[in-house]
This record gives C-alpha cells, sequence and structure tokens, in this order.
C-alpha cells in the first residue's frame, strides 16, 4: 500500500511528533513522516526527529509577518513531498492562505475536549469550572482556532487533587495514543476503495439528471437514459489499481495528462483516446480536479438538448 506523506510541524517538546514518528515505524502504519518542521530552532523535538533519520527545518517566525513566515514553511512541506501536515504543539496562529492550502489536508491536537476550552489554559479551565473531565480532541484544520471537524477525542477523568500540570501530563498520555490511531484512520480512507467511491458518487450524482449503475462489477454514472460519464475502475482484472474513467477531448489531452503524470494517468483499457484514467489511491489526491474533470465529462455526453433545458433553466 501506499503510504501518506506526512510533515509534523512543532514548537517544543515534539513528544506528539514523537508518537507519531514511532507510530511510523511500525510496517502496517498507512503514514510515514517526511519532515518535521519548527517556528523554533532550539524546540527539543528537532534533535530528537533528526536522530530518527528524519528530514528537519527550523525558521524562526521573529520579525516576520505571519504570512512571510507561513510561506516559507509552506514552500519547504511542499518540497518535502508531504500531501498532508499534522499540527503537534505548533503554537502558531495560522494565516488564511496556509490554512486554506492544506484544507481538508491538516490537523491539530487540541488538549481539551472540543468544543469546550479552544485556545489556551484548557487544562486550568476544565478543573476550574468543575468538570468530571478533561481531555485531549484531534480535528481538521480551518480558519477558526480550534475549529474544525473533530474526528476523534478521548475523555480523560479528573483526579480529586489534580493540578494543570497532573492532568495535562495525564491528557498526554492520551495524546500520544490518540494521534496516530486518528491520523492512520483519516489517511487510510485515501487509499480505501469504497470510500473513494463514495466520493466520486457524490460528485457525480451532483450532476444533472445523474444516474448510478454496475458495469463489469464497475460503479458507473451516466445520464438518465443515456450515455456514462464516469467510472470507477478498482482492480479491474486484478490490475491493483482504482482509478476514476472520465471523458477528456481527445487522444492530445490524453496524452498530455499521461506525459505530465504517468503515475497518476493511464490510458484506460477497452476504452477509447478520448478517456483517461485518473488513479485515485495514489494519495494527495486533488479532489478538485476531480470534480472539474467529473463535469466536463458530463458536459462531453449531456445531449445537446438537456444542456440547452439547463442553461435556459440557469437563467431564471
Ligand atoms: C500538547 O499538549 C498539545 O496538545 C498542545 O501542546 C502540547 C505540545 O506538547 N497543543 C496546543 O495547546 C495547541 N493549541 P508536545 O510538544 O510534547 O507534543
Amino acid at each position: 500500500m501506499n503510504k501518506a506523506r506526512i510533515a509534523v510541524l512543532i514548537s517544543g517538546t515534539g513528544s506528539n511528533m514523537a508518537a507519531l514518528v514511532y507510530a511510523a515505524k511500525h510496517p502496517a502504519c498507512p503514514f510515514e513522516i517526511v519532515l518535521v518542521a519548527s517556528n523554533n530552532p532550539d524546540a527539543p523535538g528537532l534533535r530528537l526527529a533528526a536522530a530518527e533519520g528524519i528530514p528537519i527545518f527550523a525558521h524562526s517566525h521573529k520579525g516576520m509577518t505571519r504570512a512571510d513566515h507561513d510561506s516559507i514553511m509552506d514552500a519547504e512541506i511542499r518540497k518535502s513531498g508531504a500531501d498532508m501536515v499534522a499540527l503537534a504543539g505548533y503554537m502558531r496562529i495560522l494565516s488564511a492562505g496556509f490554512v486554506q492550502g492544506w484544507a481538508g489536508k491538516m490537523l491539530n491536537i487540541h488538549p481539551s475536549l472540543l468544543p469546550k476550552y479552544k485556545g489556551l489554559h484548557t487544562h486550568e479551565r476544565a478543573l476550574e469550572a468543575g468538570d468530571s473531565h478533561g481531555g485531549v480532541s484531534v480535528h481538521l484544520v480551518t480558519e477558526e482556532l480550534d475549529d474544525g471537524e473533530i474526528l476523534g477525542q478521548t475523555p480523560v477523568a479528573i483526579l480529586p487533587g489534580d493540578t494543570a500540570d497532573s492532568l495535562a501530563a495525564r491528557v498526554l498520555i492520551a495524546e500520544h495514543q490518540l494521534y496516530a490511531r486518528v491520523l492512520g484512520d483519516y489517511v487510510r480512507r485515501d487509499f480505501d476503495p469504497v470510500w473513494l467511491t463514495q466520493r466520486v458518487r457524490a460528485l457525480a450524482m451532483a450532476e444533472p439528471e445523474a444516474e448510478e449503475s454496475l458495469s463489469h462489477g464497475m460503479a458507473c454514472f451516466g445520464i438518465k437514459g443515456g450515455k456514462k460519464f464516469a467510472w470507477v475502475s478498482d482492480n479491474h482484472h486484478g490490475d491493483g489499481r482504482v482509478a476514476l474513467l472520465v471523458k477528456v477531448s481527445g487522444p492530445e489531452e490524453q496524452a498530455m495528462l499521461i506525459e505530465r503524470d504517468e503515475d497518476r494517468y493511464f490510458k484506460p483499457a477497452y476504452f477509447g483516446n478520448d478517456w483517461i484514467a485518473i488513479r485515485l489511491d495514489l494519495g494527495g489526491l486533488d479532489w478538485e480536479e476531480v470534480r472539474q474533470r467529473i463535469s466536463a465529462s458530463w458536459l462531453a455526453v449531456a445531449p445537446a438538448k438537456l444542456k440547452k433545458a439547463l442553461s435556459v433553466a440557469d437563467e431564471f
């Protein structure tokens, strides 16, 4: 199986980063750590990562605008070939541009049971409120601080006499268990034929007059009573690939795509020169491109009458 390539951003100790690094050493782990980067050149975690043979990068944010610092980090992450980012005690608010560039591909670990106690001093606040539990959340990063979709949580019981430090220490144990588990589940989806087919289904069925059928064992999508515009090929004839098949403008575009990235694109067997297969199961997939290609393929096969009826309908 292809492994997802993760860049981890830290600011300090890096114990969560270390937990991810050690989890990734297990052969069955679906991700690998390709970079550990920090805004703090003295972050102790950098030494640990370097000793483990992981490329490291540090650039202080001091004396720079947020956007400039983020763009330096972003360039380095992209250079590493990472297809996802895991924030692990990265104590920086991120600029909108950076967050948008990694939408759906950046996770954070936060030491509270979100939506409770966003921001800092989470353990103090849980103790002051008399909560029975503190805890940890792993969530997707959006522009709003600590607000994205929650992917996993572990509650941690508060003991009589707990201080913020004693609670933090126990929560940290839970953090180390949770992060690798949630990240693993999240990246595994990108290689799971069922989940990949579901995402294609949602996009294809959003096209006008779309209907799904099964053809040669493949999920395929067509216009009701008309032509097909998208197929999902899953291990067809045992080729070990999950791919989306869509129509392109012709042989030139087909050849151009294959030349651009011959791992991602290939000529689908038994289809003409005006179809392309796009591998869905390589990780780092651009779902916006997939959406556009499905729409373009729909347009290529839709009868003029339907297109006309829709564009007329659009005007009202
Ligand atoms: C962790 O407790 C993490 O949840 C927290 O910082 C600590 C970093 O420890 N993150 C935040 O508070 C983010 N808002 P580590 O460097 O040992 O992983």
